[in-house]
Formats: C-alpha cells, sequence, structure tokens
C-alpha cells in the first residue's frame, strides 16, 4: 500500500461530449504542497472535486492516505463526507452569524463530538492560525484575510488527510495575495497537513509549491518541482503558459568548450552544453532575465533599446533585434538608455520546434551546476 496523502491513477471524467479529465495521473507525498495549475477550462476543478467526491469520475482510482475511496472498475465511491478531507473553494463562506470559534467548530458539532472536544480542538486551530484569542469576534469584526484563515480553520477541524484548495486566495486583493501565501505555508507547516491546490496563477503556483502538475485540455504535460517546470519544461506549452518568453530562429553550428554555439539573425550566441539538437528548423527559447545586455560585440547579435520600464527590482527593457523585438529584464546595476545600441548574449535557453505545437517536446540542457553569469 502507498504511503501518499492522495493517488490518483488514470483519472478520466466526462461532461456529456466534453472530456474534462482525460486520463490524470499524480500522487501527493504526506506533507507535500501540490499544485494543479492551468488555463481556464482544462479540468483543476473537476480533477479536484473527484478526489472531494463531490464529482463521480468515469474511469480511474483514488485513494486517500493509502484507503481507495473511488475505483471505477471496482464500483468504489464513497460521499464527500465519508472522504478525510478538508476543502476550502474561492467561494468560501465564512457563517456572518456565527463567531470565528463557531465557524471553525461547526464542523465537529455536526460530527456530535462533546462540546468540551470541540473547545479544545477549536483553541488547537486558533493557535495553528495564529488567532488565538479572536474566537468570539464576529466575522464581520475580521480583515478578508482573517476571514480567509477561519475558513481554512473550519476545513482543519476535522484533522483531515489532505486540505482541498480551489483558487482560495482569488477573491482577496493583490496586497492581501501575497501576504496570504507565505501565511498559509506557515499554516501548513504548523498543521502538518498536505494540501492539493488548485490555481490558475502561475506566480501563485511557483511561490508556494513542492511540485506542480500543469495541465491543459484535461491532462497532465509536466509534473515536477516548480524550477524544474519552469527552467527545464517538458512541453512547448508549459514553456509558454509559465512566465515569459523570447523566441529567436536559431541554427546549432556546434559544440564548443562544452558549450553549444548556435547562430541566429545577427550572429552567434553560445549557450550550456549537453542539449540533444533535433532535427528541423529550430527556436531558441529564452526567458527575459536570461538575457544578458552589454556592449556590441562583434560576431554576436545586437539591438536597439526602445523602451526602457524601471520595475522597482529591476528594469524591463524591449529590444528591436535583428531577428525582432526582445524582451529583457535587467538587475537595478544594469541601466541601458533609450535608443543605445547594445550587445545580446544568452545565459541560458532552451530548443524548440520552430512552429512547434503546444504538446511539441522542448529540448532543454540540465541547469549547470555552476552557472557563468
Ligand atoms: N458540471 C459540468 N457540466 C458540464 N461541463 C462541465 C461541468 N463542469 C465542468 N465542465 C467542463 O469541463 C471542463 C473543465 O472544467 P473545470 O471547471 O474543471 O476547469 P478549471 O480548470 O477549473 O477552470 P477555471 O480555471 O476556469 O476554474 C470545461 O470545459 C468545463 O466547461
Ligand atoms: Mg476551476
Amino acid at each position: 500500500m502507498s504511503d501518499a496523502a492522495v493517488t490518483v491513477e488514470r483519472l478520466v471524467k466526462r461532461f456529456s461530449g466534453t472530456t474534462a479529465v482525460g486520463g490524470v495521473d499524480f500522487a501527493v507525498a504526506p506533507g507535500e504542497f501540490f499544485t494543479l495549475l492551468g488555463p481556464s477550462g482544462c479540468g483543476k476543478t473537476t480533477t479536484l472535486r473527484c478526489v472531494a467526491g463531490l464529482e463521480s469520475a468515469d474511469e480511474g482510482r483514488i485513494a486517500i492516505a493509502g484507503e481507495t475511496v473511488f475505483d471505477a472498475g471496482r464500483g468504489v465511491d464513497l460521499a464527500a463526507n465519508e472522504r478525510a478531507i478538508g476543502m476550502v473553494f474561492q467561494s468560501y463562506a465564512v457563517w456572518p452569524h456565527m463567531n470565528v470559534a463557531e465557524n471553525i467548530g461547526y464542523p465537529l458539532k455536526v460530527r456530535k463530538r462533546l462540546a468540551r472536544e470541540i473547545a479544545a480542538r477549536v483553541e488547537e486551530v486558533l493557535g495553528l492560525l495564529d488567532m488565538q484569542g479572536l474566537g468570539r469576534r464576529m466575522p464581520a469584526q475580521l480583515s478578508g484575510g482573517q476571514q480567509q484563515r477561519v475558513a481554512l480553520g473550519r476545513a482543519l477541524a476535522v484533522e483531515p488527510k489532505v486540505l482541498l484548495l480551489d483558487e482560495p486566495l482569488s477573491n482577496l486583493d493583490a496586497k492581501l495575495r501575497e501576504q496570504m501565501r507565505a501565511e498559509l505555508k506557515l499554516i501548513q507547516r504548523r498543521a502538518r497537513v498536505p494540501i492539493l491546490y488548485v490555481t490558475h496563477d502561475q506566480v501563485e503556483a511557483l511561490a508556494m509549491s513542492d511540485r506542480i502538475a500543469v495541465m491543459s485540455a484535461g491532462r497532465i504535460h509536466h509534473l515536477g518541482p516548480p524550477e524544474e517546470v519552469y527552467e527545464r519544461p517538458r512541453t512547448r506549452f508549459v514553456l509558454d503558459f509559465i512566465g515569459a518568453v523570447n523566441y529567436l530562429a536559431c541554427r546549432p553550428v556546434g559544440e564548443e568548450g562544452g558549450r553549444l554555439v548556435v547562430e541566429v539573425p545577427g550572429g552567434r550566441l553560445s549557450l550550456p552544453g549537453g542539449v540533444q539538437v533535433p532535427e528541423g528548423a529550430l527556436s531558441l527559447a529564452v526567458r527575459p532575465e536570461d538575457v544578458a545586455l552589454g556592449p556590441p560585440q562583434p560576431g554576436a547579435p545586437r539591438g536597439r533599446v526602445t523602451l526602457c520600464s524601471f520595475v522597482g527590482d529591476g528594469f524591463e527593457y524591449h529590444l528591436d533585434a535583428q531577428g525582432g523585438p526582445l524582451r529583457v529584464r535587467a538587475e537595478k546595476n544594469v541601466v541601458v538608455p533609450e535608443g543605445a545600441e547594445v550587445g545580446i548574449a544568452v545565459r541560458q535557453g532552451v530548443l524548440v520546434a520552430a512552429d512547434g505545437a503546444p504538446d511539441s517536446e522542448v529540448f532543454a540542457a540540465s541547469r549547470p551546476a555552476d552557472p557563468d553569469e
């Protein structure tokens, strides 16, 4: 038996004609923060609802903490209240007529626990939420972030084996959302509960997750830690969906000192080696922060700065390069005036088939152990 918090195997869910989930496999490890990330309609909520028991899948198997809660082949399908889960959805409801303690204790009251036990657990949960002493407050007397924590507290009250969270921060304003990301991680650590999280916000997913499953059209394109899906995405879709990217037409010309040399419009670039170079017409894909600007060099591509925007912790440049427009993210100490002619180098990049389909493969070098900055 697996010791995973959640196991999902070959999950399929169809709605009259649409395949919302088209064969999804993943396992959430004990204590893990695991995120389903993808654009609207890719099947995140449907997958989560199947785990919760709010939706019956058509095929596959789901286990929670080793217990099979759904198995299409064997006709197993436990109801939501028979599954050891806690849930918070986007439209989280904190009951306005109950105080904080009553809100958190409510699921225990429904389960007919003793008043003494409920009071003790509510105190414990208030501690996990860092809301000691606020049990008697009414929701209207709480900030949006505190209300959100109460909703989490109610989900934690029953000591679930896993927390299922569907875009729980999307109702909060940008500043609060950022703050709640850290809060949520701290609450998770204190409660030692695994989290299966759903979001379409890649920044949120990268910042919070131990591992991310990037979904498109009911399928997982890439499952891995944040750095991996960002730096070495498996498919063109993942590359495009997570973060910004520049594409330069390129032709590999060989290896030089363990580095891959490619020709792009205007000159040659040298990249970390070890990339398996595919056949056919290629593009070099480079994140804005992996483009390095410097004095123009002979034989290297160059561009003209058309726009320089100060973005607080650095600058964002728009360049008119020989191969087309280029977006560059630079540190604060790299200051180039608009109109200047600059040389272009690349710290790292990946290769893709020119005009590749979203599910086409991305060819990446493993990240060098000692990147030459
Ligand atoms: N009850 C339903 N009846 C019919 N189709 C549905 C139902 N629920 C979801 N779908 C369809 O299944 C697909 C996946 O929907 P789902 O809600 O899982 O997407 P999502 O990834 O959560 O998107 P979002 O980011 O917009 O919340 C969509 O095409 C959606 O229209
Ligand atoms: Mg959804």
